[in-house]
């Protein structure tokens, strides 16, 4: 007997992104060139935020938040028990202190409520961070959240990986999902299944000029040019987290389609 492979989201490519992509590769900059710009600037201007810093997966996004915070060992990070196991993953990295609080038995998502008993329940001092996930894209108590960590005195990161283009109102304003106007970091993934697709892909978005600057030098080397020509200088730990150019085109005009 033979098995056909079922697949539960197909990407959505038309000759706009196969145009774009071609253009791309006959251009001869593949790597770290102004479509990588290109790209992070859709997102500021669509989500009316202050930075945005593209990456090669929603993992690596993760990675970026959780380092540009300064995890370290036996810190507190928060997570929902129904999550994709990234985030958990990263944070095992950082040898943090997980804790999976309970999930809405309606929304499968964390609540506020849930987040504070698993705090009490636990006897939990200090929080570094809560990492939010926004299951299927639904939007949940976005701005309770956001008082939550200002009592707590806590980041909150917002693993958006599903809800690329959610948004909701916040005294009859309209926001964006990734406009971080609630939380420190948003984190995104255009592996195939999401909203949009580079093939694979991540970004943050942030208001923080501090998480920023941190996160965009990690991502290269921690590397940071000179005024001089091939001269450059290595200040702080790094990986290579870049997305390449060819991604970042196929990622402009997919953008375009997310309207
Ligand atoms: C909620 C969530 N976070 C993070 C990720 C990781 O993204 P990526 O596969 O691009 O590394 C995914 C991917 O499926 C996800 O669903």
């Amino acid at each position: 007997m033979s098995v056909l492979p079922i697949s539960n989201g197909k990407p959505y490519i038309e000759s706009d992104d196969i145009k774009e992509v071609i253009k791309s590769l006959k251009s001869g900059f593949l790597s770290q060139g102004d479509s990588i710009n290109q790209f992070e600037k859709l997102f500021k201007k669509k989500f009316k935020c202050k930075f945005s810093i593209a990456c090669n997966s929603g993992t690596s996004a993760i990675y970026l938040a959780m380092h540009s915070i300064g995890v370290k060992k036996n810190d507190v990070i928060i997570l929902p028990s129904i999550n994709f196991i990234a985030a958990a993953n990263v944070a095992n990295l950082f040898e943090a202190k997980i804790y999976f609080a309970d999930v809405d038995i309606q929304t499968g998502q964390l609540s506020v409520e849930s987040v504070t008993r698993c705090i009490k329940k636990n006897k939990i001092k200090k929080v570094k961070a809560i990492i939010n996930m926004y299951l299927s894209g639904n939007l949940r108590q976005v701005s309770d959240f956001y008082k939550l960590k200002k009592k707590l005195n806590c980041y909150l990161i917002e693993d958006a990986c599903h809800a690329l283009g959610s948004y909701y109102y916040y005294k009859n304003k309209k926001f964006f999902i990734g406009s971080c106007k609630h939380s420190d970091i948003c984190t995104f993934s255009f592996h195939p299944l999401k909203t949009i697709t580079t093939g694979e892909g991540g970004l943050i978005t942030t208001n923080d000029k501090k998480i920023y600057n941190k996160s965009k030098l990690f991502r290269s080397h921690g590397i940071i040019k000179t005024n001089k020509h091939w001269k450059y200088n290595v200040i702080s730990p790094g990986l290579n987290l870049r997305l390449s150019n060819i991604n970042a085109s196929l990622g402009i005009s997919q953008f375009k389609k997310n309207r």
